[in-house]
């Protein structure tokens, strides 16, 4: 005797997510059904939900009302062309960051078109899947994920061990404070830098959602009282390893774009320049180390 059917399932699940304050219910209602039962309940309305799956959903629903984010509850998010796995512990990889994914796979392009090869670097990587996605679209790239959590390194490893051969080949993965990760022959070598860090004044917090304040780590989310203090020594060591045209790419807090904009220029760093994410709000920071693309410094 069938529980319910999943669209009932979704609806019952949708209007106590919204009771707790869930942002995107129905949306969210649909993502966990079809995480217990296996089907989207858009396409299989009337299936019915066995008591295997009303069990599992009971306990994600449970879950996702008491605030645990969508993909730590799944385990897993979309990410352009990836599906990476999310764990406790690690921050959750927003849609916005695919933007400076694009913008990292577009000058990593360029990069290997005019000198045939390309080293991409990638502090801050969480769950990898800024600089995994550049590995994936990018065929040449050699590519260097690091994060000074060994709980986001471990979980980078994971999410680069499901890529396909040739784009796994091409990452590794590493342990460390920012920079301090390449070895010398890497400094000075580095066509692309790229970076989601931890950019939030530690008095947003506050103003946070449950999801955000009760389950990223604060160490992802905050850069210190001011905010873009691994921002500002991002872009500070950015001189010392892009090589000559090498390019640097940031996400910031919108609210500090052209302080930080005004920093790179000040330090050396050519074609300063703001793009916005998909609000329209000016998220990301591009600028380019002066010289030939393809020279060493
Ligand atoms: C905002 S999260 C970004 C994660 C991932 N790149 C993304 O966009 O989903 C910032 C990451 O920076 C890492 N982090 C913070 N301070 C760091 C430091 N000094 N050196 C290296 N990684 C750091 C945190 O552990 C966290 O994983």
């Amino acid at each position: 005797m069938p529980v319910t059917d999943l669209a009932a399932a979704a609806a019952e699940a949708a209007a106590r997510l919204a009771a707790a304050g869930v942002a995107s219910p129905d949306v969210d209602a649909r993502w966990l059904v079809e995480a217990a039962a296996g089907v989207d309940p858009r396409r299989r309305p009337d299936r019915a939900l066995d008591a295997a799956a009303a069990a599992r959903l009971s306990e994600l629903l449970a879950r996702r009302a008491a605030r645990e984010p969508l993909q730590l509850v799944t385990g897993a998010t979309a990410f352009r062309t990836l599906a990476p796995a999310c764990a406790p512990g690690v921050f959750v990889p927003r849609p916005e960051t695919e933007v400076l994914a694009g913008l990292a796979v577009a000058a990593a392009r360029a990069a290997v078109a005019a000198t045939g090869s390309a080293l991409v670097v990638e502090p801050c990587t969480g769950t990898g899947v800024v600089g995994l996605s550049v590995a994936a679209e990018v065929p040449g790239v050699r590519v260097v994920v690091s994060d000074v959590d060994p709980a986001a390194t471990d979980l980078a490893a994971r999410n680069r061990a499901a890529l396909g051969g040739a784009a796994r080949a091409a990452v590794e993965v590493r342990t460390g404070d920012l920079l301090d990760v390449l070895v010398p022959s890497e400094r000075g070598a580095v066509a692309v830098l790229v970076a989601n860090p931890p950019y939030l004044p530690t008095s947003d917090l506050p103003d946070l959602t449950p999801e955000v304040a009760g389950h990223d780590p604060h160490r992802a989310l905050f850069g210190g009282p001011d905010g873009h203090e691994v921002v500002d020594a991002l872009l500070a060591a950015a001189v010392d390893v892009l090589a000559p045209g090498g390019v640097v790419l940031l996400e910031l807090d919108v609210r500090r774009g052209d302080a930080a904009a005004r920093r790179a220029a000040d330090i050396g760093l050519e074609g300063v320049a703001l793009h916005a994410d998909l609000t329209g709000a000016p998220r990301f920071l591009a600028a380019r180390r002066p010289g030939p693309a393809g020279a060493r410094g």
